[in-house]
């Protein structure tokens, strides 16, 4: 295979480009090798032009988010990152009444849902305390127990990966369900999110009740939220109790004590260590209940 000249690729681009960048300073699990390349586009434009090049030049390229759901390997990622962090702005509108908030995939989750709730703005309550940004919220639908993203998109604006053509698509074309979206082979770059006047205590008071919900998660210690989906009916976090798995260990890496659903990084973690607990708890799972545990986070 012929060398990709990287300096070349990027030549132009705006924005963050790094060559052989530890990934592991890019994910909450503070765990994955050297990216070829790794690019934050300041712009549109920037954007466009790397992924053009990129499959100009058949390079392989993963769009990510905040990394809060993702695992990536020691061994790192040939090809290029695109981390959309840099497209970032959100717009609060009222068109004469309707409330929506116009935001690039890039924003990070958390600021957007104070902000609502100072605004006294209906909306985002059910997604206070959820880590990364709105482009990885809207590819796997995040939510807790109150709702999920999927409930106040209109729209979603999505490039396609060879970046020659953007679209607008509905929620009803993005095919929502349970931390599910078609979105895997597009990059989504900005939505429409429907927003309702409320009164600010009360929204205040939803938004606090949904932070509660992160009570009894591990927090302050690197990890990726929830590593399964809940299977219909049951939940991941209890069949892994169940199981007796909570608390064990495998290199830097352990199931949390706290929660079954999560794995975290002791220090020293590799992504071996995680898959290797991964597949411990699929295969101690599935002998137990016939359950197959589905992940939730993504792994590249
Ligand atoms: N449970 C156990 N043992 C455990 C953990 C949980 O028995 O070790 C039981 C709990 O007692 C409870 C049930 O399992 O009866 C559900 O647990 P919890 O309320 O903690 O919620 P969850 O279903 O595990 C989901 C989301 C979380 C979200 C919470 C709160 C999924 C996969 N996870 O967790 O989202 O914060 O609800 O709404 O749907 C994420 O997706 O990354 C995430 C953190």
């Amino acid at each position: 295979m012929t060398e990709i000249d990287y300096a070349t690729l990027s030549e132009g681009i705006e924005g963050v480009v790094l060559m052989d960048e530890p990934m592991s300073r890019h994910t909450m699990y503070k765990i994955g090798g050297p990216a070829d390349l790794f690019v934050v586009p300041a712009d549109r434009r920037s954007l466009t032009a790397i992924l053009q090049r990129c499959t100009e030049g058949n390079i392989p390229v993963y769009i990510v988010g905040g990394g809060a759901n993702l695992l990536v390997h020691d061994e790192g990622v040939r090809g290029v990152v695109v981390n959309l962090g840099g497209l970032k702005r959100a717009e609060w509108r009222d068109d004469a009444g309707r409330l929506s908030l116009h935001v690039e995939a890039g924003a990070v989750l958390a600021p957007l849902v104070a902000e609502a709730e100072r605004r006294g703005w209906s909306g985002l309550e059910s997604l206070a305390g959820i880590p990364g940004s709105v482009g990885g919220a809207l590819v796997m639908n995040a939510g807790t127990k109150a709702g999920s993203i999927a409930d106040v998109v209109r729209e979603i604006e999505v490039m396609t990966l060879d970046g020659r053509e953007t679209k607008t698509i509905s929620r009803e074309e993005a095919g929502y369900g349970y931390r599910r979206s078609v979105l895997c082979d597009v990059a989504v770059i900005a939505a429409v999110l429907d927003m309702k006047q409320g009164i600010p205590e009360e929204v205040k008071a939803a938004t606090n009740v949904v932070r509660g919900y992160r009570k009894g998660q591990p927090v302050g210690v690197p990890c990726a939220g929830s590593v399964f989906k809940n299977p219909p009916g049951d939940f991941a976090g209890r069949l892994v109790e169940a199981a007796g798995l909570k608390g064990q260990r495998l290199g830097g890496a352990m199931i949390s004590e706290q929660h079954g659903n999560f794995i975290v990084n002791t220090g020293n973690a590799t992504a071996w260590d995680v898959l290797g607990l991964i597949s411990r708890i699929q295969q101690k799972v599935l002998e137990n209940t016939g359950i197959e545990l589905e992940l939730e986070i993504k792994i590249i």
